[in-house]
Parts: structure tokens; sequence; C-alpha cells
């Protein structure tokens, strides 16, 4: 069953997206930056930029990004500043604080920001810190590397000021408690669950970034990483064409690089909705036990169209677009 809510923040907003010539939002662009208008099937010309596409009930953080782009703010600021939202989350129990555990008890964190330029940051199983998607923006602003990892990954953080915090809330405590009892390790993400979240923005220059951040599959194996922080995999963005992101088991995601996969079909032509589906297809076709999986996509093109698939029902968008914030579930490949 599809699940619309609607959002409507004027106030975030006060400027008009309904344009007659290659002005996106408030500022006129200069010419040489100007993004291409979309004409509708009625020729009537409609921006649909700025856009915030997130995978997941996240409407507290894609109105974060909205308000961050409408302040004339870039697509990196906005998904640095949208993710931090949901990190800062404690009820959110796949992403920062309050994140499950991995079969020890540790919260673990993978996150990665791409930004227009095609550069990348990423950290990967980082302890004790809420913001990693601030965390891999340093990686990839003030290091040599692209990708730091556990303790260094902690350090790095610890030296640039933030703090040091305990993330397993009592609630994700209890949740592994009841876990051990149990303790058959399932690699397994329940589809209903909410999980990782990946952003795409596009700004009112038209410049695209990404983001994507996570605790990673509950109850993983001490030093498991995900897709999450691989660029290609769990993000891609390239400015000229568009960016994916994803959700769901990572391991699936990975074998498939799966964002960069979408990236390049676009290019080849494709709507992102149909490159999102030829990226669930492709896990299906190498994966027979895809029963006992979920994986989902989101994927926006340099238009500002979107498209969204994943394998099972029970996956979830939002998408803040022409001044609303809207939740909606969209089409699977598995039905019944
Ligand atoms: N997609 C998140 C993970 O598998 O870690």
């Amino acid at each position: 069953m599809k699940r619309r809510n609607f959002i409507k923040n004027a106030s975030l907003t006060g400027v008009g997206l309904t344009v007659g010539s290659a002005i996106i939002g408030c500022k006129e662009i200069p010419s040489e930056e100007k993004t291409p208008i979309i004409e509708n099937k009625e020729s009537e010309l409609t921006a649909t930029l700025p856009i915030v596409i997130a995978t997941w009930n996240v409407e507290n953080s894609t109105a974060k990004a909205w308000e961050v782009l409408q302040e004339g703010k870039s697509s990196l600021e906005a998904i640095e500043q949208g993710c931090m939202i949901e990190e800062a989350n404690a009820e959110g129990q796949s992403v920062g604080l309050g994140g499950l555990p991995d079969r020890d008890g540790n919260v673990t964190l993978d996150a990665c920001i791409m930004n227009k330029e095609g550069d990348y940051g990423a950290v990967v199983c980082m302890q004790n810190i809420i913001h990693p998607i601030a965390v891999a923006r340093k990686v990839m602003e003030d290091t040599p590397h692209v990708i730091l990892a556990g303790k260094g990954a902690e350090q790095f953080a610890v030296s640039l000021g933030f703090k040091r915090e305990n993330l397993l809330t009592e609630a994700s405590k209890k949740a592994w408690e009841e876990w051990k009892k149990t303790s058959e390790y399932k690699p397994i993400i329940n589809i209903e669950n909410h999980d990782t979240i990946g952003m795409l923005a596009i700004d009112k220059n038209g410049d695209i970034a990404g983001g994507c951040t996570t605790s990673g599959l509950a109850y993983k194996m001490a030093g498991r990483v995900g897709d999450s922080p691989i660029i290609g995999s769990g993000l891609f963005i390239d400015n000229e064409i568009g960016g994916a992101t994803a959700t769901g088991l990572g391991e699936e995601v990975l074998k498939t690089v799966g964002s960069f996969l979408i990236v390049e079909l676009m290019r080849q032509g494709k709507s992102p909705q149909e490159a999102c589906e030829e990226a669930i297809k492709r896990i299906i076709k190498k994966s027979p036990n895809f029963e006992n999986f979920q994986v989902g996509y989101i994927a926006v093109n340099k238009k500002g169209e979107t498209g969204a698939y994943s394998i099972h029902e029970g996956f979830y968008t939002t998408t803040y677009q022409n001044n609303e914030n809207i939740s909606n579930a969209p089409d699977f490949y598995n039905k019944k």
C-alpha cells in the first residue's frame, strides 16, 4: 500500500520555483552556469531544482537540507547538515546515535560524501563520534586521503574537536541483549526497519552532491564494512549526469557496484527510474536468495528527475521538491 505524507513547509522557502528563464530560485545564475530548463508536455517551463531526495522517511533531514539550499548554500552543505539530523536522532537505530551495535556490542559507523567536483571522503568502522558524515567531509577536504578507518578516523575526528560520546543507547543495548539470547547470525536487513540514510541534493546552481551514513548491518561481525562508505557502491555522484545512493544489504550492493552502475546507465540515456530498476535486476540475477534481503536505490539526474526502486515492499523515500516534502513508497520488484 502506498503511503504519502505531505509536509508543506512554506516557511522554509518563500522562493518561487516556476521560472520563465534560466532562474532557479531567487538568484539569477550567471549564464555559463545556467541549468537546463525542463520542458513538460504542455510546453510549460517548470523548474524542478533545487531538490533533495533521501532514502526512508526522513522528513526532518530533507527539510534541513532544503532549508540550507534555500539559503543559497551548496548541495554539499545541504547534504552534510541534512544527514546530521538523522545521525543525531537517538530513535533511529541504523544511523549515528542509537545505531544497533555489532555482535560484540560496539556501535561502528560508516559514511561517505561526494561533491560536485567528484571528490570523495569516507570513514569506516568509526566509533564514539555521532557525525560520521561531517568527519567524512573533513577527510575529503582536509586530508590527502579518501578513507580513514577505525581508531584513525576517531582520532582524526577528535583532533578536529569532535566529541567522543557513547553511541549505544539503552534501547539499542536492550535490543542487542535480546538478540544475544537467540544469537544466530543472520545477515538480513528487516525491510520494515528504517535503514541507511542516503541523500542526494541539487542546489540552485544545478550542482549535485550526495552522502550516505549508517551504523551498518545490526549485529554484524566486528570489523564488517558495508556499501555505504564505499564510492560507487553506497553512493556515486557525477555532476554532469546525476547521482545515486543505496540502502539495504551492503554486501549485495558492493558486489554489483550499484550506485556507479545507476549513474553510468543514466549516462547511457536511461531515466533515473529505469536505471534503479536495472541495478536491482542485476542483484536479483546474481543472488537467487534475494527473498531474504532488501536493497533499495534512489537516483536523480541533472534535470532533477528522480527514480527509486527496491527488491521488496517496505522501502520509502523522501523528496523535497517544488516546496513539498513528500515521503512515499516506490515501486518494487518482488510482487507476490
Ligand atoms: N547498507 C548498509 C550496510 O549494509 O551496511
